[in-house]
């Protein structure tokens, strides 16, 4: 994965390197970007105040301090595009989906196979903050997945679905060969 260790007018989403050209627009969010410019709808738009958590993305970038490879979830509505440069974001599309070869990814598919998508406006985000945690922290528990959660918000399915079908991931969930792997 290809991530830059300057800032610099890049941005890599999903393994491609996109230019930040001069041009662009300085008010721009990252999630326009994404939405508008590069077409990638998976991600959501409700708020754009970092309220409702259906924008989520993985960013995933250098620690300035310790040099660390992080990831991180990210609201993309309140994340100007070129505060992430040099970043590399992974939206809903970059994981998995019904027409990529390797399928859904995990998390997508134990969210789906748990009912704990309805409208679906929120999953993308939900799936993007379990993504992003658990890259950092693959033997989160289940409390610890519980937390992921705290920016993301759910209109219609409930979240007990939705938490349950997230903390078959933790470490303690009780499952046989103990964590899944959920990095593919
Ligand atoms: S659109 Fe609601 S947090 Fe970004
Ligand atoms: S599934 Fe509809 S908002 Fe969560």
């Amino acid at each position: 994965m290809e991530i830059s260790t300057h800032q610099e007018p890049f941005i890599y989403v999903n393994d491609k390197r996109y230019e930040i050209t001069r041009d662009c627009d300085p008010e721009m969010s990252l999630n326009d970007f994404l939405r508008d410019t590069l077409n990638l709808k998976g991600t959501k738009v409700m708020c754009r105040e970092a309220g409702c958590g259906c924008c989520t993305v993985c960013a995933v970038y250098k620690h300035p301090a310790t040099g660390e490879i992080e990831s991180k979830p990210v609201n993309s509505c309140v994340t100007p595009l070129y505060s992430a440069a040099g970043w590399h974001i992974v939206t809903i599309e970059g994981i998995g989906g019904r027409s990529q070869s390797a399928g859904y990814h995990p998390i997508q598919a134990s969210l789906a196979d748990g009912f704990g998508s309805q409208c679906g406006y929120c999953s993308p985000g939900f799936v993007m903050s379990a993504y992003s945690q658990l890259r950092d922290n693959p033997k989160a528990t289940k409390l610890e997945v519980e937390h992921f959660f705290d920016g993301n918000i759910c209109r219609c399915t409930g979240y007990r679905p939705i938490l349950d079908s997230m903390k078959s991931f933790a470490c303690d969930a009780g499952k046989a060969g103990g964590c899944l792997e959920v990095e593919a």
